[in-house]
C-alpha cells in the first residue's frame, strides 16, 4: 500500500505538489485560501466562505469509468487534501482576450458580466453546465445556477449567456486534453493512493479503502470523519476552530456505488447527494423530489449522503423522506464487524445517533415500497434554492377502498430530531382517507410535537405549516 504525505493535483495542466508541513499550511487550508494566497488565481473569490453566494465556484474534474467527469464545487469549503489525484479548472484555464472559451464568448455577447466579484463563479457554473448538458432545459440551467448570487439581481443576461454557450455538445479545448489528463490523474491515483499528513499540530488522513480506514480509525480514536466536509468545513471557516484530526472518507472506494437489488436499492454512504439525485429519479420519486431542492449544485457535487445522516441535523433534509421509505443504515466497526439498523430508530436525539465510536456508515438501505404505497416528501423554506428547512416531511400511505391500511409520517424541524408523528399515525390507521380525518389527525401533531420559535418561524407557524403539509399529502394522494 502505497503512502505519502504530499498532494498532488493538477492546477489546470501543470502538476502540482505540496507538501503542507514544509510549505507550513494547516492541513484544513481551503483550495479557496490556497489559490488565493499561494497561486495568482485571483477570479476566485471568497464572498461568504460558507458556500451560500457561489463567488468561489472552480471545476474540478477527475475519471469516472472510462470517461473525465466535470463537477462544479464551491472551493471556500473544501480541503485543499481532498483534491488529490484530481484536476483544478478556475476562469483562468478558460480562455485569453484573444481565444475566448464559448461560455466567455456568450457572456460577452448577452452583457452577463455585471461585476468582478460574481463573474468568474458564474462563469465556471456555467463552464460545468457546458461541459454536462447540450442544449439544457430552462431548469438545468436555473439548477447549475442556483448557487451563485448576484446582489445587483442581473439574472437574465447570465441565464440567456448560459443558454446561448452550452450548445456544442460540451466540445472544447479541454476534449482535446481528456485523454492525456485522465492518464495522469490515474498514475496519481495508482502511485499516491493513501495520504498520511503528519505535522507538527495535526493529522489528516485520505485512506482509499474502508479497510484502511477503520484501521486508521482504532489508531486514532479521536478522528473526525469527514467526507464532503460541507458540514464540517464551516467549523473552520465560520467558527475558526482548528482541526486537529482528520480521516477523509471522499476517496473510499468501498462506500460509493448505487446498487438496485430486487427488494430495493443500496446507496454507498460516500455517494454524492448529486449523483445519487440523477440516479433515483424512476425509482425513489420522493428521494429525487427532496435532493432536487437540496442546497446547491455545488453543495450537491461534494455533500455525501453518510453526511447528511451523521450530522443528524433536525433539519437534514434527507432524513424524513428516508426514513418514510423505512430506509435502513449500514454500519462497519474496526473488526469488519457490520450491523443494519432503521434509519428512524438511528437518529436519537439532536445531532446523536447510535454510531459507536470505531464504526463507519457504510451504506443505507432503501426498500422499494410496497405495491400501493405511496411516498411524497416536502420542505418549506424561505427561498426555493439554496435554502434550509424551516418544516420538512417524508409521508407514505397505503389504502385499501380509501381505508388506511399503512402509514408513515416524519417530520423534520418540529424538534430536535427528524422524528415520526406516531399519535396521528395510530390515529388514522384503519380510518377512511378523509378531509376531516385528516384534520383531526393535524390536530394530534401537537401530542409529539412542540416546535421553536426561532428566524425562521414561530412555533405556531412551523405548526400550522405541519398540518398543512398533511392535507397537501391527502390532496394528493386521495384519488
Ligand atoms: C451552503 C450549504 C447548503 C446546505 N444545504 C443543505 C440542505 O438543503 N439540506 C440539508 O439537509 N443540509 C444542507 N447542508 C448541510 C450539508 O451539506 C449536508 O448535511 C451534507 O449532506 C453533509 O455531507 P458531507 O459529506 O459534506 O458531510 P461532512 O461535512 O463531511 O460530515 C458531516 C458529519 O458526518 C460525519 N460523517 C460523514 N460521513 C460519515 C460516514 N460515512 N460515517 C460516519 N460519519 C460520517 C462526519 O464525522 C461529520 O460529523 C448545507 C450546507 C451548506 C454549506
Ligand atoms: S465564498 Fe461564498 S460560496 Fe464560497
Ligand atoms: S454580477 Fe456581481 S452583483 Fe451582480
Amino acid at each position: 500500500m502505497q503512502k505519502t504525505d504530499k498532494i498532488t493535483f493538477l492546477l489546470g495542466n501543470e502538476q502540482v505538489s505540496i507538501d503542507l508541513k514544509a510549505e507550513n499550511l494547516r492541513t484544513d487550508t481551503t483550495l479557496l485560501q490556497y489559490l488565493r494566497t499561494k497561486t495568482q488565481r485571483k477570479s476566485v473569490k471568497e464572498g461568504c466562505a460558507e458556500g451560500d453566494c457561489g463567488a468561489c465556484t472552480i471545476i474540478v474534474s477527475e475519471p469516472e469509468g472510462k470517461f473525465m467527469k466535470y463537477k462544479a464545487i464551491n472551493s471556500c469549503i473544501t480541503f485543499l487534501p481532498a483534491l488529490h489525484g484530481k484536476q483544478i479548472l478556475t476562469a483562468e484555464d478558460l480562455g485569453t482576450a484573444e481565444q475566448m472559451h464559448p461560455v466567455q464568448e456568450a457572456i460577452v455577447e448577452k452583457d452577463a458580466s455585471q461585476c468582478g466579484f460574481c463573474t468568474p463563479g458564474f462563469t465556471m457554473s456555467i463552464f460545468g453546465l457546458y461541459k454536462n448538458h447540450n442544449e439544457p432545459e430552462e431548469e438545468e440551467i436555473r439548477d447549475a445556477l442556483a448557487g451563485n448570487l448576484c446582489r445587483c439581481t442581473g439574472y437574465r443576461p447570465i441565464l440567456e449567456a448560459a443558454e446561448e454557450a452550452c450548445v456544442y455538445k460540451g466540445m472544447d479545448r479541454f476534449t482535446g486534453l481528456e485523454k492525456v489528463t485522465f492518464e495522469k490523474l490515474s498514475k496519481i491515483k495508482k502511485t499516491e493512493r493513501n495520504i498520511e499528513i503528519i505535522t507538527d499540530q495535526q493529522k489528516y488522513f485520505l485512506p482509499s479503502s474502508l479497510k484502511e480506514a477503520l484501521k486508521l480509525r482504532l489508531k486514532y480514536p479521536n478522528t473526525l470523519f469527514i467526507n464532503g466536509a460541507s458540514d464540517a468545513a464551516l467549523r473552520v471557516t465560520k467558527r475558526k476552530e482548528t482541526l486537529l484530526e482528520i480521516i477523509d472518507l471522499s476517496q473510499v472506494t468501498d462506500i460509493k456505488g448505487i446498487k438496485i437489488t430486487e427488494k430495493g436499492i443500496e446507496i454507498g454512504a460516500g455517494e454524492t447527494l448529486e449523483h445519487i439525485r440523477t440516479a433515483t429519479e424512476d425509482k425513489l420519486p420522493a428521494l429525487y423530489t427532496m435532493l432536487s431542492v437540496f442546497g446547491s449544485l455545488q453543495i450537491r457535487n461534494t455533500a455525501a449522503i453518510g453526511g447528511n445522516i451523521a450530522s443528524a441535523s433536525p433539519i437534514g433534509d434527507t432524513l424524513p423522506v428516508l426514513m418514510a421509505y423505512k430506509a435502513k443504515v449500514e454500519l462497519c466497526n474496526g473488526e469488519g464487524k457490520k450491523r443494519v439498523i432503521l434509519l428512524y430508530e438511528f437518529i436519537i436525539d439532536y445531532r446523536k445517533t447510535k454510531i459507536k465510536k470505531d464504526e463507519i456508515i457504510t451504506k443505507i438501505i432503501v426498500p422499494f415500497a410496497e405495491e400501493g404505497f405511496m411516498v411524497m416528501s416536502y420542505k418549506i423554506s424561505k427561498r426555493k434554492d439554496l435554502d434550509i428547512s424551516t418544516v420538512s416531511a417524508g409521508f407514505g400511505v397505503k389504502l385499501d377502498d380509501k381505508v388506511v391500511k399503512k402509514i408513515n409520517l416524519y417530520y423534520g424541524g418540529m424538534s430536535a430530531y427528524t422524528k415520526g408523528a406516531a399519535a396521528a399515525e395510530k390515529f388514522l390507521l384503519e380510518k377512511d382517507w378523509t378531509y376531516e380525518n385528516i384534520e383531526k389527525a393535524g390536530e394530534l401533531l401537537s401530542k409529539d410535537f412542540q416546535p421553536l420559535s426561532d428566524a425562521r418561524s414561530s412555533a405556531e407557524g412551523r405548526m400550522q405549516m405541519a398540518k398543512n403539509l398533511l392535507i397537501k399529502f391527502w390532496d394528493e394522494t386521495k384519488h
